[in-house]
């Protein structure tokens, strides 16, 4: 096979040099552009989070205004947009809408393509970002059988998403402002983490010099795989399946037992506590001081303090994951598991878009084509059909 290495799922290779997103894994670090998770998700906002990424810089007050005014600005979709999305079927998984409905977008934007151009390409990554709540609102909309609710801008990015959600009456929506937080922390807590399954689609399209909307609905895509975007449905599952405190220790011992696993619990990065899962505790507790307790919760911090004590778990290194916490909260306030991934997908659009112009602007990178290891027949002649 000669010097090719052979590596698969490039668990042991890096094919990029990237100054967007750290992540020290053994000490539970994650920074976007140098700076701390934590104090991002203390002292900032989405779409600050969101130009720090595209932009490598936070931005002074004047251009996070501007940039802030343009996507407020571009969050209405073509109603052919809204008519694509009537098309669905009435049980039409949002996520299989939104991959979809992305993916039209560079239809609309043929000027995309001309991906060289820095003005243009800001102009899509605008678009992007700003359009994003609005397809995932209207496809769960869809879902559900109500009448879309279109874009408020005069509210903030998170406030409007709400808005669009859950908007009944024609009367002026106000969200609640721990939850409109709440929902812009979540977003900064998805919006980055390096070279993930889903950003690697981005880039690997993105290689090629297709448009962003195609990349971004080829990285959608990646996202709907239960094993990238399914975990914290699937912890919700399971805590429900546990049904009550009590029921814990059996629990916990089956999972040592190999039975399951524990979801929500280990990460191939992190060995450590993963530093979104701390900030998700805190937010948890706050949105149920609106909401109102959830009985998953009380299981949740229980199942944590069991596993985080016991030596299975402590010698594997098994932490609580960005995903523990994150579908509780969802939960309680009041998405259904199937829009999930699409809020992880909301939140995963500006690392994506940094990543995609990273490598459009690397001269070191090329049109992504790993190689392969053959393992099959060697030469051999072709059997005629009534031979073989
Ligand atoms: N519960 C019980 N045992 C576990 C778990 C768990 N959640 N995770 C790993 N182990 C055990 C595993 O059985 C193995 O034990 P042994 O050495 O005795 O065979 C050991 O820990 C190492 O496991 P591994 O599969 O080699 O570890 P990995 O780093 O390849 O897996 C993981 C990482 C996330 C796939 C895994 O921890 C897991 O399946 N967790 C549950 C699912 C989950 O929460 N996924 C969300 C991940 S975060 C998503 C994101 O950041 O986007």
């Amino acid at each position: 096979f000669g010097l090719l290495a052979y590596d698969p799922a490039f668990k042991n290779t890096a094919n990029v040099r990237s100054d967007v997103t750290f992540i020290d894994g053994d000490a539970g670090i994650l920074r976007y552009r140098g700076y701390p998770i934590e104090q991002l998700a203390d002292n900032s906002s989405f779409l600050e989070v969101a130009y720090l990424l595209i932009n490598g810089e936070l931005p002074t007050q004047d251009q996070l205004d501007g940039w802030v005014y343009e996507i407020t600005h571009h969050t209405f979709i073509h109603e052919n947009i809204k008519q694509f999305m009537d098309g669905f079927h009435h049980d039409a998984h949002p996520m299989g809408m939104l991959v979809s409905t992305v993916g039209a977008l560079s239809t609309f934007y043929p000027e995309a393509k001309d991906i060289g151009d820095a003005d243009n390409r800001h102009k899509q990554i605008v678009r992007l970002i700003a359009k994003f709540p609005t397809l995932a609102s209207f496809a769960y909309r869809h879902s559900v059988g109500m009448r879309y609710a279109y874009p408020d801008n005069d509210l903030s990015f998170a406030g409007n998403f709400l808005n669009m959600m859950w908007k009944t009456t024609e009367l002026k929506y106000e969200p609640d402002p721990v939850l409109e937080r709440a929902m812009d922390v979540l977003l900064i807590l998805h919006a980055d983490h390096e070279q993930n399954c889903s950003t690697t689609t981005m880039r690997t399209i993105g290689s090629s010099d297709a448009d962003p909307y195609s990349a971004a609905a080829g990285a959608t895509s990646a996202l709907y795989g239960p094993k990238h975007g399914g975990a914290n449905e699937a912890v919700l599952t399971m805590l429900e399946e546990i049904g009550s405190v009590d029921q814990i220790p059996d629990y916990v011992k089956a999972a040592k037992e190999g039975k399951f696993r524990l979801m929500g619990f280990g990460h191939r990065v992190y060995k450590n506590y993963d530093p979104r899962a701390k900030v998700i505790r805190q937010l948890a507790h706050e949105v149920f001081e609106v909401t109102g307790k959830n009985a998953l919760l009380d299981i949740a911090v229980e199942l944590e303090k069991i596993a985080l004590e016991d030596e299975y778990f402590v010698q594997r290194k098994l932490y609580p994951n960005v995903d523990f916490y994150s579908g509780i909260i969802y939960q309680a306030m009041g998405f259904p598991t199937s829009m999930f991934p699409v809020l992880f997908a909301m939140g995963r659009i500006p690392g994506w878009l940094a990543h995609w112009q990273e490598n459009l602007l690397d001269s070191e990178q090329a049109i992504v084509r790993p190689r392969q290891l053959y393992v099959g027949e060697g030469e051999r002649d072709y059997v005629q059909v009534t031979d073989r």
